[in-house]
């Protein structure tokens, strides 16, 4: 069974993109510059962000986090996020969601720059995205892209099988590993809660992957002899063992599946930290095309 280590293909890709700014800075060219706006205190945000923010400092970019209280108005963070689209310094940005009930994400996403939107949730980049054509593609889908890249896990002509239909991560992914493009090339499926008979459906899958967010769900009998396997899942657990009183838990049942799959990513350790090396190459993008270069 091969472990897809995320920890140590996101260290290797990390220092790639670090070598390719300090190439830059040499040639006398301003550091990448990505902002992140974080609103509220949810506790999963507020470690994704500071997450990208470190991310950030190793690779030898620059960064501002925007931390602004649940009780901000939509007007206000508009205001931010023109500003932000406005700020030559800003080559891309971020705005960690969710965001409180009262503000309406769609139009906050909509307003952002597509130029700047390296999280890749605009609109035009989900429609260029569709098209193959250039553009940001949302951070997951393509850490999930990367490290089957890396790893050189043939898909094309393989069925593979999507757990999960949200706009973030399993509707792109189920459309990028469907394009004419390595990766991709897959026969696909989509599966999601209305699904009916799940287990006969996955048991097809040469790749699995797996974004419900719902813990250990996928089990060693769901599993094709062979298959590999990718977990998007990150929920919190109850942990009273751990100092901070959770752990994080994947949606795959790594035990049990272990035995059966040829190739799995564990949790913590796998797609979560590609993500973070998809939104610092898509930054280091905008920051070539806003520079000319
Ligand atoms: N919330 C959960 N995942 C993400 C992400 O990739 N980007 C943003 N902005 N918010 C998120």
């Amino acid at each position: 069974m091969l472990l897809l280590d995320g920890k140590s293909l996101s260290a290797s890709l990390k220092e790639e993109i670090k070598a390719t700014v300090e190439e830059r800075v040499s040639q006398g060219f301003r550091p990448p510059h990505l902002a992140a706006v974080l609103i509220g205190n949810d506790g999963a945000s507020e470690t994704y962000v500071a997450s990208k923010v470190r991310a950030c400092e190793e690779a030898g970019f620059a960064s501002t986090l925007i931390r602004r209280e649940a009780s901000i108005s939509q007007e206000e963070l508009l205001e931010i996020v023109h500003q932000l689209n406005k700020d030559p310094q800003i080559d891309g940005y971020i705005v960690q969601l969710p965001l409180p009930a009262h503000i309406h994400a769609d139009t906050i996403t909509e307003a952002i720059l597509p130029q700047k939107d390296v999280d890749g949730f605009h609109p035009v980049n989900l429609g260029l995205m569709m098209q193959n054509k250039d553009c940001f593609l949302p951070a997951t889908p393509k850490g999930v892209l990367t490290m089957l890249e890396r790893y050189g896990i043939e898909t094309s002509g393989k069925h593979t099988v999507v757990i999960g239909r949200s706009l973030i991560v399993g509707s792109p992914m189920s459309v990028l590993m469907a394009r004419n493009t390595n990766p991709g090339n897959a026969t696909v499926t989509l599966c999601h809660s209305k699904t009916q008979n799940l287990a006969e459906i996955t048991r097809q899958a040469d790749v699995l992957i797996v974004a419900l967010g719902k813990p250990g769900f996928v089990t060693a009998d769901m599993v094709k002899p062979g298959a590999v396997i990718i977990d998007v899942g990150i929920t919190r657990v109850e942990d009273p063992t751990k100092k901070s009183g959770f752990r994080i838990a994947g949606d795959v049942d790594f035990e049990s599946v272990k035995e059966v799959a040829s190739a799995i990513s564990p949790v913590p350790g796998g797609v979560g930290l590609m993500t973070i090396v998809s939104l610092l190459q898509n930054t280091l993008k905008a920051h070539a095309n806003s520079l000319g270069i």
